[in-house]
């Protein structure tokens, strides 16, 4: 019986992409591996979209095709995702140990072959996948027109294409049928989905439809698309979360305009204001760099002031990382790297308070909360989130994975909180 291990890199849509895969393999009689060493199979999925999460997956390429040459285990090294699309071939040269290379752009394609790349590996009878979820990720787009300035994502990802609503509403009944409920769907510029007639929101509410599904999340919404139709429509159905996950990148108008990212500084704090005035409880995060080229103290000011002004409920933070072939590359690179660390640990200073005072703001409230799994360890709590994009611990004796519970929240640790019945 072959076995199969994944290391997975990068953003939700590799996460998705490494469970359509697994889910091909296991339909092919794989087993899933404890480690990598035991593995038949290992599948290292990785993301270019920073210099480093490029460096860590060489890293572990190099580790495992260590590993590859001492022992009997570890028999095939899978390339997959974006860094395998960036570099391609030349993946094989630099690793002799990586069997075969996907990139991203090829992955659709691949995954209709699969047959061929397994019959090496010798697969016997389907399986069924280890164990099921409650909580899955749903590519409804693959690909960006955005071409910021900085980002590989549209050469290693290629054009933007929205998947037929027909084929995401059977992909999200499959999932159901194995017990999930909740999806995520996702997208570079999820709010931009367009299939024929129907936009995003009619997306939302023909999934709000199903039976069996407690929740949809969706992620990114890309500021230039986040339309009042969209905001209502999340007002309305009580199965969307009160969730916008909405990068900023830069809180100066005049960075965001050299990044081409289409809209202004009081633009995307207008969008804050409708999403406010619509869904008050809402969670709004982002994503933001730091020290892109010419970034000055009073650009970056203006992202601090930013911060200060929205409250984020958390956010991910960046150092600005030069990636070849963007129109970036050509820009000089002219913030010094102590001086973007210096701006980084500034920034994580003051949101880590916001979400901190985000989080104790909870207490005593009142949550609906997806318990997704277990802490481990015999006392473990469990664990799950809110209608936002809260993590919510609680103790309980009757819970699985899956279950929604009504409970009250009694402290907040900074960026969990602990609630009970
Ligand atoms: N489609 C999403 C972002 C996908 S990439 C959007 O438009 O918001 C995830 C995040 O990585 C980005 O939001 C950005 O903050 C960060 N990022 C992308 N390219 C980067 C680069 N070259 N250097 C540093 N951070 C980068
Ligand atoms: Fe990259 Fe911009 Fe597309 Fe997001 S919208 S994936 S940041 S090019
Ligand atoms: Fe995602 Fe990284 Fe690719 S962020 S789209 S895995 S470059």
């Amino acid at each position: 019986m072959p076995s199969v291990f994944f290391e997975t890199f990068g953003c939700q849509m590799n996460v998705a992409d490494a469970d359509s895969l697994a889910g091909a393999l296991f339909a092919r009689g794989f087993s899933a591996a404890e480690t990598p060493d035991a593995a038949d199979l290992v599948v290292v999925n990785t993301c270019s979209v920073r210099e480093r999460a490029e460096k860590r997956a060489r890293a572990r390429i190099t580790e495992l095709s260590a590993h590859k040459k001492r022992d009997g285990g570890l028999r095939k090294l899978w390339v997959t995702g974006c860094m395998a699309q960036r570099l391609g071939q030349t993946l094989k040269v630099d690793f002799p140990g990586v069997d075969l290379v996907v990139g991203a752009r090829d992955f659709e394609a691949f995954l209709a072959n699969i047959d061929d790349a397994v019959g090496s590996i010798g697969a016997a009878q389907a399986r069924h996948a280890p164990e099921s979820e409650v909580s899955k990720f749903v590519a409804v787009m693959r690909g960006c027109d955005n071409h910021c300035a900085y980002c590989v994502v549209p050469q290693v990802r290629g054009p933007e294409i929205s998947l037929p609503a027909l084929s995401v509403e059977e992909a999200v009944r499959a999932f159901i049928d194995k017990g999930v409920c909740e999806v995520t769907l996702l997208g570079q510029n999820v709010n931009s989905y367009r299939d024929g007639a129907s936009g995003f929101s009619d997306l939302l509410r023909r999934l709000h439809a199903l039976d069996g599904l407690a929740r949809i999340r969706f992620t990114t919404s890309h500021p230039k698309d986040c339309s009042e139709d969209l905001i209502r429509t999340v007002a309305e159905l009580p199965k969307v979360c009160k969730h916008i996950h909405l990068p900023v990148q830069s809180g100066s108008t005049r960075v965001l305009g050299i990044m081409n990212r289409g809209y202004t500084r009081d633009d995307y704090l207008r969008r804050v204001d409708m999403i406010r005035s619509f869904v008050p409880n809402a969670d709004i995060t982002t994503d933001v760099m730091v020290g892109f080229p010419t970034e000055t103290d009073a650009d970056y000011g203006d992202t601090l002031a930013l911060f200060e002004t929205v409250q984020f409920t958390t956010a991910f933070m960046f150092a600005y990382s030069r990636r070849d072939n963007t129109p970036a590359a050509s820009m000089t690179d002219d913030v010094a790297q102590q001086e973007k660390q210096e701006r980084l640990a500034r920034l994580i200073h003051l949101q880590t308070a916001i979400t901190a005072k985000a989080y104790s703001a909870m207490v005593g409230k009142e949550v609906n909360v997806l318990v997704t799994g277990r802490q481990d360890g015999p006392d473990g709590l469990w664990m799950g989130q809110d209608m936002g994009c809260k993590k919510v611990l609680t103790a309980c004796t009757d819970c699985r994975a899956g279950t929604i519970l009504p409970l009250r929240v009694v402290r907040s640790s900074g960026k969990t909180l602990i609630a009970e019945r």
